[in-house]
């Protein structure tokens, strides 16, 4: 773990989840040069989730209950792993899965990458790979000088996995082959995934086919967010 040079937390809008973990705004700056230290371990992730979260969602926080228990449950699988292993850090590896539904608007992606800020701060580390449905497809889809398949493992094998918009690309053979692979690959290994749809949930076996959406009702907890577009009426 390399060493990262102290951090302003105003500059990354960090001082409601650190607040939320319990801590004050030192802490996040607060070790003594220990690279494995947790508040080092956090600031390396500040800095990642700060290139993996798109800048309209960057200062997003999130706020329901239930992602915010998921959360707390991986730090504590993290922690109980490293006590185990005797590892130096404590690393999200495995873990139970969430499905966040919702319509359009609702603020399900925000939620999402609010979940990658906030578990950020916890001093636990967590490689993310964060996606759309329909971007993870665009870059499996063979083409000149790509290798799909390493391309693949890497959504397959992500510490923890991030598919926004899941169900809401146009379903093909291929697509419908992505979603079985890598949802049964995730399922059997218990890789944390947060996934979102815009589907109803009586849509998600029709849309996902069975085996996919019985994988999915196996791996994850789902939670419904209900609410209005906050879209509508922002410009105004
Ligand atoms: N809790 C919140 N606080 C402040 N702004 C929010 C909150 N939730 C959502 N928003 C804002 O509302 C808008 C819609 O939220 P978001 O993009 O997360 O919706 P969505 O459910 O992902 O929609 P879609 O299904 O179209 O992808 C965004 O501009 C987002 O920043
Ligand atoms: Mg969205």
């Amino acid at each position: 773990m390399k060493r990262i040079p102290p951090i302003d937390p105003k500059q990354y809008d960090l001082e409601p989840l650190l607040a939320g973990q319990g801590v004050t705004p030192d802490w996040i700056n607060s070790d003594n040069g220990d690279p494995y230290s947790p508040p080092n371990v956090a600031r390396h992730s500040i800095v990642e989730a700060s290139r993996l979260v798109p800048f309209h969602y960057r200062t997003a926080r999130p706020q329901l209950p239930e992602l915010r228990a998921w959360i707390n449950l991986l730090v504590e699988e993290a922690q109980a792993e490293q006590r185990r292993r005797g590892t130096v850090v404590a690393s999200v590896t495995r873990g139970p899965s969430l499905l966040l539904l919702g319509g359009t608007g609702v603020g399900k992606t925000h939620q999402a990458f609010g979940a990658v800020r906030e578990l950020a701060v916890t001093g636990v580390a967590a490689r993310w790979v964060v996606t759309t449905a329909a971007d993870m497809y665009a870059s499996l889809r063979p083409r000149h000088g790509i290798d799909s398949e390493s391309e693949f493992r890497r959504y397959r094998d992500a510490r923890v996995l991030l598919v926004d918009d899941l169900g809401a690309a146009k379903i093909s053979e291929f697509t419908e082959d992505v979603n079985f692979r890598l949802v049964n690959h995730r399922y059997e290994r218990h890789r944390p995934t947060l996934f979102t749809s815009n589907l109803l949930p009586k849509e998600l076996t029709s849309r996902l086919g069975d085996r996919v959406a019985s994988r999915i009702n196996g791996m994850c907890q789902r939670v419904v967010l209900e609410g209005s577009d906050h879209r509508r009426g922002a410009a105004a």
